[in-house]
Parts: structure tokens; C-alpha cells; sequence
């Protein structure tokens, strides 16, 4: 732009409105993520580019630093290799019919069945599940299942082959809570400390399995993570679904961190991972 074109646009008054717009972009984008703001002077417009930049690149080189806990690494497996020969196995099929009849994209648009028909046969009898995330069919909550869908479809399919179980399930959508026949839903907002711990209350102590299936955000994830290593029983398991690549990093710090008696598989299934904890000893 030559300086006499600069000098028209300064004397245009939307282009001076917009120049405000963009100053107040920045600030807010310095106060929102205030700890990945540069703490020194600057512009604002350069310091709010920055910290978007070290919001995305902190993780990742924490997630280097992670590998030098060599002991703590994360292993990415398939989901055949997860169980071996799990897709030969008569009752992955039985999963799977069960997930496509109650409206599940389980197994569909994802291979999950194939991990979780082994996790669930290794739960003791009548050991009882959690899962995060019913599956509303509200389309202005993020996370929904579109007009269409069946809230409580991957509830029903692990009710229908666990025979003895109880199953437990969340949503912060209240509309789609049900109670039916070895069923029981509560209200709750997995990105709120007080919300998990109040579901956490109402919960036996005997959950085997915990699935989160619900916001798919980094914070939410943690706080079911948290509740699992409070509540997990020996030998129970933990499963956060639809980890995108991007989120790799984030996952192999927080395998690092992971107390001594639990660890963490990362699943490299169809259509996003699974963050797999298994409670050792
Ligand atoms: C992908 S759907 C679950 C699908 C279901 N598990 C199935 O397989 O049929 C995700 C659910 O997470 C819920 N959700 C979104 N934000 C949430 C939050 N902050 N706390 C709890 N649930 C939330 C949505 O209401 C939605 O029902």
C-alpha cells in the first residue's frame, strides 16, 4: 500500500472503526489466555499472535519433555492389537449388533466395539459402568448426535450385553435423562469441579468401567480422568473417546503424570482415539 493510499484509509471512518475492532480482539485474546501471553511490553496485536502460538506449541514441547520419563511413555496400539484377535472373537459381533440396534455410532463410525467387547468381559460379574454423555438430540448443545438420534443408545447396548449390571450415565442435557430397567441417568456438567463430584456421590464403589464420551474438550476430559483415579476399582478401566491427533501431545504428558499404579494406552482407532487407563494394582 503507498502512503498515499494508507493516508485515504486513515481518513476512512470505517476503516478507523475497524482498526478499534481489532485493537479490542486483542486485548481480549491477551486476557483470555493469560498464561500463554508473552509477560513483557508490546503491541497488542503482536503479543495476542503470540500467545495463540504458545497455546498451541506449549503442549507439544511439554509432551517431548514427557518422553524422557521413559518409564511413563505411551504406547499406541491398534484396536486388533488392543485385544488380540479381538476381531475373531464371537462376542464383538454381539457388541457391535447391539450398538447399530439401539442407534450407537460405536461401532459404525468408529471400530470401538473392538476394544470395549474385551474391556467388558473382563469386568467382574455385575460390576457396575459409567458413561459421560448419553448422545442428546439437541442440535444447539455442542457434542449432540443430530435430530435423529436415540439418547441412551451405547447405555442400552452395554445393559443389553452386561445381563447383570448396573449402568450409570450423565448429560448435561436435562431433557434426556431416563431411568429404565438397570439404568439410572443424572444431570451433570463434566467441565464443572462441583458437578462431577456431586455424580460422584451418587456413584457405588464398585464402577469398573468409565467411559467419557461426552464434551471432547481437553478440561473436560480431566475431570473425568481425575474421577477415575478416585474411584477406579483394581483391574478397572477408563476410557476417554474421539482424541484427535492434534491432542496426541496433551495425552502423552498426562500419561507421564499418571500415578505409578495406573496406565494408559493410546488406541489408534477409526475416526478418532481412545485414551485407555487401566488401574494396576
Ligand atoms: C457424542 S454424544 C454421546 C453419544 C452416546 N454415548 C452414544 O454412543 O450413543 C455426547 C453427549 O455429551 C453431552 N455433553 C456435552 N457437553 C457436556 C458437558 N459439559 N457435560 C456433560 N455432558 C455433556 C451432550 O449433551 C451429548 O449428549
Amino acid at each position: 500500500m503507498n502512503k498515499q493510499v494508507r493516508r485515504a484509509v486513515r481518513n476512512v471512518p470505517f476503516a478507523r472503526a475497524a482498526n478499534r475492532v481489532r485493537v479490542r480482539r486483542d486485548l481480549k485474546i491477551l486476557e483470555a489466555l493469560p498464561a500463554y501471553a508473552p509477560n513483557s511490553a508490546g503491541y497488542p496485536e503482536v503479543r495476542s499472535a503470540m500467545a495463540l502460538h504458545a497455546a498451541n506449541r506449549s503442549i507439544e514441547l511439554v509432551g517431548q519433555l514427557a518422553d524422557h520419563v521413559e518409564a511413563r511413555g505411551l504406547s499406541v496400539v491398534d484396536p486388533v492389537e488392543f485385544w488380540a484377535g479381538a476381531a475373531d472373537h464371537g462376542a464383538v459381533g454381539r457388541l457391535d449388533e447391539l450398538l447399530r440396534r439401539h442407534g450407537s455410532d460405536k461401532s459404525t463410525d468408529h471400530d470401538y466395539h473392538l476394544v470395549y467387547a474385551g474391556i467388558l468381559d473382563s469386568m467382574p460379574q455385575g460390576s457396575s459402568l459409567l458413561e459421560i454423555g448419553l448422545g442428546t438430540n439437541d442440535e444447539s448443545i455442542v457434542s449432540t448426535m443430530g435430530r435423529l438420534a436415540r439418547p441412551g443408545a451405547s447405555l442400552r447396548a452395554f445393559r443389553d450385553y452386561l445381563p447383570t449390571s448396573a449402568v450409570f450415565g450423565a448429560d448435561i442435557d436435562r431433557e434426556i435423562l431416563f431411568q429404565e430397567d438397570r439404568i439410572t441417568t443424572t444431570w451433570v456438567d463434566q467441565t464443572s469441579t462441583e458437578s462431577v463430584r456431586a455424580l460422584e456421590a451418587q456413584l457405588p464403589d464398585d464402577v469398573h468401567l468409565i467411559i467419557d464420551d461426552g464434551l471432547h474438550s481437553p478440561d473436560a476430559n480431566m475431570q473425568v480422568l481425575l474421577l477415575g483415579l478416585r474411584i477406579m476399582p483394581v483391574h478397572g478401566w477408563l476410557v476417554i473417546e474421539d482424541i484427535i491427533p492434534a491432542a496426541q501431545d496433551f495425552w502423552r504428558v498426562v500419561a507421564a503424570l499418571l500415578p505409578n499404579h495406573f496406565e494408559a494406552t493410546l488406541v489408534r482407532a477409526k475416526g478418532g482415539d481412545l485414551f485407555v487407563v487401566r488401574r494396576t494394582s
